[in-house]
């Protein structure tokens, strides 16, 4: 089955940080990989702005080393096509150096999208810049990356200054995880069929298990991550928007402000997290592999690099189906999953003591896509009826073959769909400030608590302390596997 590309309307997307790490690594060689594909048309254009004085041969030649590393196949034939699309301005941000050549190149007929792919800290000076300077207009877009604030404070501040130059319809504030493949095929598989929404809820779901594990650390980037950590920069937003899309109600139709409604419910519904119901852990070294403080270069951090937490939402759908969450650095396995796991039969005609007859249904989001369910079969053979667990797995990869195996990474699909004018997959203002005023009790209570992560080696599943989190509620998670 072959994947279909429709091509975006003409656009000059102009990415603020063009020469920084995200740009080079994510969002430069997303835009190759759809111009390859066909959905990037031969007169958009994408302009590089960075502080430092550059020419677009230079910028050309630094955009085609980032292709080469990350774009997973360069085609020799069309790179310097694509290429010739670039250009670059060398701009200030905060005064008034290149602003007036920015304007003169940017054409006024196309879509017109801005991507901050810079500090916080500028999002405010850029706005007003491309508002005092004309170069957007009421139909302009802009892409803001995370994070967005480190507490509900300064998410407020953040949405206010943005709000001062720019509507909301006009604002993308990106978390990857919604351009995930199967992040979406969450949405389908529930809302598209009739065979699960009826089981969807506490009556029939046991409790549900939401796992982001990589197995990176923190080195390179020690100097972010320990003044944020695993609350901050996973489950405030990663997460979040996982369980969010798990527990929302069916959105009346498939359109940004409903599915977005819908999502703000399910964050409004979570009841404050009980410190008894959190564990916070931080890896430590392990043979070869430094620990976290080694790492982060701070001694003295407390900053988790793990987080295990038991979530209730508090609605009548799922009043009494815990949600279970975890996420850490330098595990055993990169695996990303949420796992449902249904209700026994309420009572067995097979004499089968001990068998776990629970049906599960795991939506695999990384690094394989796909979705197994788990149903109880009769063991084949003649020996009687012994029953047993099998899968019934759906891999995406499997199911659309080669042709269309190769899922385009979260960024390509999210910065297509800011030149389509779609916000489903962006987070709303409200949105994110209703999961820091959540986020923002339990990170509190930590830095006011004198108590020490959980030490957990790097290359294993995480501290102990998770493991009974789950046990006290006669639980387990599922194994984290490579
Ligand atoms: C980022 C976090 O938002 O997501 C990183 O800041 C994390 O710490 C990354 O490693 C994970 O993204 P992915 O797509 O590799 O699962």
């Amino acid at each position: 089955m072959v994947v279909r590309t429709i091509p975006v309307e003409d656009f000059d997307l102009v990415i603020f940080g063009a020469t920084g790490d995200l740009a080079r690594r994510k969002i430069l060689p997303g835009l190759y990989r759809r111009y390859l594909a066909g959905q990037m048309p031969a007169e958009a254009r994408i302009i590089g702005a960075a502080r430092s004085e550059h020419s677009d041969q230079d910028f050309r030649e630094e955009v085609r080393a980032a292709i080469y590393e990350f774009a997973n196949g360069v085609d020799k034939d069309q790179i310097d096509a694509f290429l010739g699309q670039l250009h670059y301005v060398a701009i200030d941000a905060k005064g008034t150096g290149g602003w007036e050549q920015l304007k003169k190149l940017i054409r006024k007929d196309v879509v017109r999208a801005f991507y901050f792919s810079v500090a916080p800290s500028l999002f405010g000076d850029l706005a007003k810049r491309l508002s005092d300077y004309g170069i957007a207009d009421t139909e302009s877009r802009i892409v803001v990356e995370k994070p967005f604030g480190r507490d509900l404070e300064s998410a407020r501040a953040l949405n206010a200054t943005l709000a001062q130059h720019f509507e909301e319809r006009q604002i993308y504030r990106i978390d990857h995880y919604l351009g995930k493949e199967t992040v979406q095929n969450l949405m389908a598989v529930r809302f598209a069929n009739i065979l699960f929404e009826p089981l969807w809820n506490a009556q029939f779901i046991d409790h549900v298990q939401i796992t982001v594990a990589e197995t990176v650390g923190v080195g390179g980037r020690g100097g972010y991550y320990d003044n944020s950590g695993a609350m901050r920069d996973m489950v405030q937003n990663h997460l979040m928007q996982l369980l969010c899309l798990t527990a929302m109600e069916p959105p009346y139709h498939f359109d940004p402000d409903a599915v977005r409604d819908e999502k703000l419910k399910v964050i409004r519904a979570l009841e404050p997290v009980a410190e008894g119901d959190i564990v916070r852990g931080q890896y430590q070294a392990s043979g070869d592999a430094p620990g976290y403080l080694e790492d982060a270069e701070n001694p003295d951090s407390r900053t988790e690099s793990y987080v295990a937490l038991k979530v209730r939402i508090s609605n009548w759908r799922w009043q009494g189906t815990p949600f279970y969450m975890r996420t850490g650095k330098k595990m055993r396995a990169r695996t990303s999953e949420i796992v449902i796991t249904f209700k026994e039969p309420p009572h067995s005609i097979f004499d089968e003591s001990g068998t776990q007859r629970a049906n599960q249904l795991v939506i695999k989001l990384q690094p394989d896509e796909g979705m197994d369910l788990t149903v109880m079969i009769k063991e084949p053979g003649p020996g009687g009826m012994r029953l047993m667990q099998v899968p019934l797995d759906m891999s995406f990869a499997d199911t659309f073959g080669p042709d269309g195996a190769e899922m385009p990474d979260a960024y390509e699909r999210l910065i297509m769909d800011v030149i389509r004018g779609n916000q489903t997959l962006f987070m709303r203002g409200d949105e994110v400030e209703a999961a820091w005023a959540w986020a923002d009790p339990i990170i509190e209570a930590w830095e006011q608590s004198k108590a020490q992560p959980e030490p957990y080696d790097a290359g294993s599943s995480g501290p102990e302390e998770a493991l009974r989190l789950m046990h006290r509620d006669n639980r387990r998670w599922k194994e984290i596997r490579a």
